[in-house]
């Protein structure tokens, strides 16, 4: 895992976004995995204004979303369909059709959770998968006994999730109990993944994650698995971990490594 320290959640959203920035210029066509929740909200702003500044383009991006509420069509104003048209998708060149959320509205979400996974790896994989973390240590909707191989299903969310998320839906509006999720075996596939969190509220998960065992209590902990996982955290968010000088050090050797490089 690198774990990447930063002042506060706008270097944050800066740093998640040059990292799609140079993912885009690498390879035009690239695969995205993308994520709703207050944390991307920044990065997303950030995007925009490169793509509208024609620095960067998502015109032959394909891209698809962790989760969405089962029970809400993409119509419903707290859909997280809805949430990526609002945020992101209506402001920048990508084409609709190459965008995917998996459907809350589908008839038979059982069959529904395959053809996510089976139109995933159609497409060739994710490229790079965008991640925020739950107070309780969720990727995702893979709460906390999710299984670490796990694949896109439908699951229960916990108390604490519903409550988390509340705040988004009016006091006598319908808020879903149930969710249709990639599983972390689907997340673990992406060739690298970005997590981004920010906020004091993060921080017990960000050290589970970071430094406690892997343990499906934890789900992000699976992350600890993959061979390209960026933690980009703020200071808030990584004010529970105990190394936070070891990985401020690891950082700078890095950039001297990639400024030695450059410079060949
Ligand atoms: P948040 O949600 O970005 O709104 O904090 C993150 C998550 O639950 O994954």
């Amino acid at each position: 895992m690198q774990v990447v320290i930063l002042k506060d959640a706008a270097e944050v959203a800066a740093y998640g976004a040059d990292i799609f920035t140079t993912q885009l210029k690498r390879k035009a066509n690239s695969v995205l995995g993308l994520a709703t929740g207050s944390t991307p909200v920044a990065l997303y702003q950030e995007l925009i204004k490169r793509n509208q500044a024609n620095e960067i383009s998502f015109a032959e991006v394909t891209s698809f979303n962790l989760d969405e509420y089962l029970g809400l069509d993409g119509s419903h104003p707290q859909s997280y369909r809805y949430f990526m048209q609002q945020q992101l998708f209506d402001h920048i060149d990508i084409k609709k059709n190459n965008t995917h959320v998996p459907p809350g509205d589908a008839k038979n979400p059982i069959t529904a959770c395959g053809e996510y996974e089976a139109r995933i790896k159609a497409a060739g994989g994710i490229d790079v998968q965008l991640l925020g973390i739950g107070r309780n240590g969720h990727i995702g909707f893979n709460e906390p006994s999710s299984g670490l191989t796990s694949r896109t299903r439908v699951k229960t969310l916990t108390k604490a999730t519903i409550d988390d998320n509340a705040r988004f839906f009016k006091a006598d509006e319908y808020q879903p109990h149930l969710s249709i999720t990639m599983g972390i075996g689907t997340i673990l596939d992406a060739n690298k993944v970005v997590l981004l969190a920010t906020g004091e509220n993060k921080a017990e998960a960000v050290a589970a994650m970071v430094e406690g065992p892997l343990t499906a209590a934890c789900p992000a902990s699976a992350l600890q698995l993959h061979r390209d996982a960026v933690i980009v955290i703020d200071e808030a968010a990584a004010s529970k971990l105990k190394d936070i000088e070891f990985y401020k050090h690891i950082e700078n050797e890095n950039q001297k490594l990639l400024d030695y490089l450059a410079s060949l």
